[in-house]
């Protein structure tokens, strides 16, 4: 799992990770979060406009400035609905580039991670916390920010007209409203907990939408719809209860506040009326400042709600940076060498590998493929033969000994190098949602129509493709749904077959296949084959018989190594006793 910050993270070091991606757009971005200073600030006006109207127009009866205080309150208004616009666009437009940004370098990152990682998270984690934590970390930051700022000074502009109009009544109001916002400061440490569990439930949602999707026949054929419903229903209700929970730590803050401004306003109604008989204060300098005390609620109300979305994306920013943090342990050394294929030999020493710290699964693994050779790997499953050829091209790093080409060790060369240099086709190969010819073009970019007709003839699939409507062009679905499995194969062969790497790995090609269809691909595989280094890994053992080499592995070490006919000759071999029990099997099958 992707580790987690425990440590208290200041407001200052977040500023430093996430300031990177602001500082491109810092002019608008500062632009925005200064427009919507003026904009919370001219909430005042109709308050403190309330004063003269009172005093003025309603005891005086003086009407002069009813020409002009209408007019002023349109205008205001008016100013103030422009800005408002102006700062939501300003402030969408930077939200939208940053989250972009971030989206970008958090892919980039995700692409340059190594298989480990993705044996250790699930999708859903994938999504939730490279896609959609990006989201509620800028857009989320920069809107609640806005508003936060321009309730802030629309607060303090009200503040400013209750003291214009009474110091006195402002000091009980005052105090009751830092009393109603000290507990904002908790919030952050009180929410931290329950946020963290609730993207982790919400990405067991996605993974199960994934899951859904991509094995709904092992759904359908174990009827397992009313477990995998189950599942669902407990995740949203841990979900229910998470949210709930989110509800008891920040949900009180409204009414609490709501208390703490009637107060206020029931201690100001009392005192405020012994200011008047006593003349300390004028009835329109009351009206006005009941009323802009009055309008001080709602953005008070909300700056909790900002406050706590804030630290919302803080948090996020906090599990961002987390994963921006997470350096691949599989990458280019410094002065990393490009190879040109194989001139003599491909060396394992000494290799030994782990998936989990303390439980080997190669232990001391020896041997030598020589230019131009078929290497076969055989022996009972979970001994350990794919994990030595997905050493191959980097997917795993060894944790001793090495491997080597040419003498070279793997890691003192390019990953991009070494791997243009080696072809896998596996049993179950990920073919792309596009089209025939887009599949076979990730082989080889920009590869001419004749080399594409040229892989297709030797992967056997140009009878298939030309009876298709569309030819090429036809739409293979989603990891080739639309195919059958021997068509998947033997497209991905094609693949293979179109980049042309001198190293090719196989492993249980056809395994998945019946005789028929294996006979075809086994063609296309004999094909691919000719003058490269191959590796290739066969559950029948027929299908290795003409390798120049065979490793018997068994429990992460190689047994047996020999040609078949060698092999043969060792009475108590474990070649032997797995060909003759394969050979009863057989027999045994056709009585
Ligand atoms: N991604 C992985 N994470 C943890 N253990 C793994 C992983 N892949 C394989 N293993 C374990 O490593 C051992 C060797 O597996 P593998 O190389 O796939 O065997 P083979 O290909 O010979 O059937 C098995 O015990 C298997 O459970
Ligand atoms: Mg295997």
């Amino acid at each position: 799992m992707i580790a987690e910050t425990k440590t208290e993270i200041s407001f200052w070091e977040h500023y430093k990770k996430v300031w990177p991606y602001i500082k491109p757009y810092k002019f608008r971005a500062i632009l925005a979060i200064l427009l919507a200073i003026p904009v919370g600030a001219l909430d005042a006006v109709i308050a403190w406009s309330l004063k003269p109207f009172m005093d003025v127009v309603l005891i005086e009866k003086k009407t002069e400035i009813t020409l002009y205080l209408p007019l002023l309150i349109v205008l205001f208004t008016t100013i103030q609905g422009f800005l408002t616009y102006t700062t939501i666009y300003l402030n969408s437009w930077v939200g939208t580039k940053i989250t972009h940004d971030l989206k970008r370098a958090l892919y980039q990152k995700l692409l340059s991670l190594e298989t480990s990682f993705y044996d250790k998270n699930n999708s859903g984690t994938v999504v939730q916390r490279f896609s959609t934590d990006a989201d509620t970390a800028c857009t989320g930051l920069l809107d609640n920010f806005r508003l936060f700022v321009s309730r802030f000074f629309s607060s303090l502009s009200l503040i400013g007209v209750l003291i214009y109009n009474s110091w006195q009544l402002s000091i009980i109001a005052i105090i009751v409203l830092v009393c109603a916002l000290l507990p904002l400061s908790q919030v952050r440490r009180r929410i931290k907990g329950v946020i963290s569990k609730s993207v982790t439930e919400a990405s067991t949602i996605v993974k199960n939408y994934n899951e859904t999707f991509s094995g709904n026949q092992t759904i359908a054929s174990y009827n397992l719809q009313e477990s995998a419903y189950n599942k669902f229903d407990n995740t949203l209700k841990n979900l229910f209860k998470l949210s709930m929970k989110m509800i008891q730590r920040t949900g009180w803050m409204t009414p609490m506040m709501h208390i703490a401004v009637s107060i206020g306003i029931g201690g100001v109604i009392g005192y405020g009326s012994y200011l008047i008989t006593t003349g300390t204060i004028t009835s329109g300098n009351f009206v006005s400042f009941i009323t802009a005390l009055i309008m001080l609620y709602g953005p008070i109300k909300s700056i909790g709600k900002n406050f706590s979305n804030v630290q919302v994306s803080f948090l996020a920013i906090e599990r961002i940076s987390d994963i921006l943090d997470i350096e691949p342990t599989i990458y280019d050394k410094e002065n990393a060498k490009e190879i040109k294929g194989v001139e003599k030999q491909i060396e394992f020493k000494n290799v030994w590998f782990e998936y989990k710290e303390g439980t080997p699964v190669l232990k001391g693994v020896n041997f030598k493929a020589r230019k131009g050779t078929t290497t076969a790997l055989v022996g009972n499953s979970g001994g350990g033969k794919s994990t030595i050829v997905n050493l191959i091209p980097r997917f795993y790093d060894v944790l001793k000994g090495e491997i080597s080409i040419d003498g070279v060790n793997i890691k003192d060369i390019k990953l991009k190098s070494l791997r243009e240099n080696i072809s896998v086709v596996f049993q179950d190969n990920f073919l792309f949602d596009g089209t025939v010819r887009e599949n076979i073009l990730l082989g080889k970019k920009g590869a001419t129509e004749e080399e594409i007709n040229q892989a297709l003839k030797m992967a056997f699939l140009d009878d298939f493709v030309s009876a298709l409507d569309n030819g090429l062009d036809s739409e293979i679905g989603e990891r080739g749904a639309q195919l059958s499995g021997g068509q998947k194969q033997r497209l991905a062969i094609a693949r293979a077959f179109i980049k042309d790497a001198p190293i090719v790995i196989l492993d249980e090609a056809t395994s998945a296949l019946d005789n028929k269809a294996e006979a075809v691909v086994q063609k296309a595989i004999e094909n691919l084959m000719k003058d490269r280094t191959v590796f290739v890994i066969a559950h029948r053992l027929s299908t290795v018989q003409n390798a120049n080499n065979i490793l018997v592995v068994n429990d992460g070490v190689i047994v047996e190594e020999g040609s078949h006919e060698t092999l043969m000759k060792d009475s108590k071999g474990a070649y032997l006793s797995l060909y003759n029990a394969q050979f009863k099997s057989k027999t045994v099958k056709k009585k």
